[in-house]
């Protein structure tokens, strides 16, 4: 049995790398890349409140494609470019959304959410993948998560 019990009365940047910790011990050791993803959708999902989906897109020959997640079933091919997670995974870069209505091509996997964020997962100077966060709150989402995400992103870039 795996417990991870974070304390989430302490500052986001330490829970952060509380999470970070908990994804890194996950997936050591562990060569299969659909199992270290989904422990770390499952890990988001625990440890990152008022979420409504959060998992992986993965880079396949050009095109973004569905990975682990946990929430509803969501569209399964974004071309680079189209949505929040082709647009960060387009660009190589972190894209923050607090309304995802007023983002030009959002692309509603499920009609709850209202921001969203989407970490690029980077190896040997390519993006192989992203994590997206979905929230039905307004603005959930501020630098500091963004942050936190990106130095998850770092950790589990070699085993995903
Ligand atoms: N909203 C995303 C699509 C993926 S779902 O949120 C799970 C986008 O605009 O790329």
């Amino acid at each position: 049995m795996y417990e991870f019990a974070p304390d989430m009365a302490r500052p986001k940047a330490e829970l952060y790398g509380e999470l970070a910790g908990a994804a890194r011990a996950l997936v050591e050791g562990e060569a299969d890349v659909v199992a270290n993803m989904a422990n770390v959708a499952a890990l988001i999902w625990q440890f990152v409140p008022q979420l409504n989906w959060a998992g992986f897109y993965r880079m396949i020959e050009g095109e973004l494609v569905l990975g682990p997640f946990i929430g509803k079933p969501a569209c399964i091919r974004i071309p680079l470019g189209q949505g929040v997670c082709g647009t960060a995974a387009m660009c190589g870069a972190t894209k923050l959304v607090p309304d995802v209505h007023a983002f030009p091509g959002h692309i509603a996997c499920d009609a709850a959410s209202r921001s969203e964020l989407v970490v690029p997962v980077m190896r040997g100077g390519q993006v192989i993948a992203v994590i997206d966060l979905d929230s039905p709150e307004p603005e959930r989402f501020d630098t500091e998560d963004a942050a936190g995400i990106e130095r998850l992103a770092q950790v589990i870039a070699a085993s995903i």
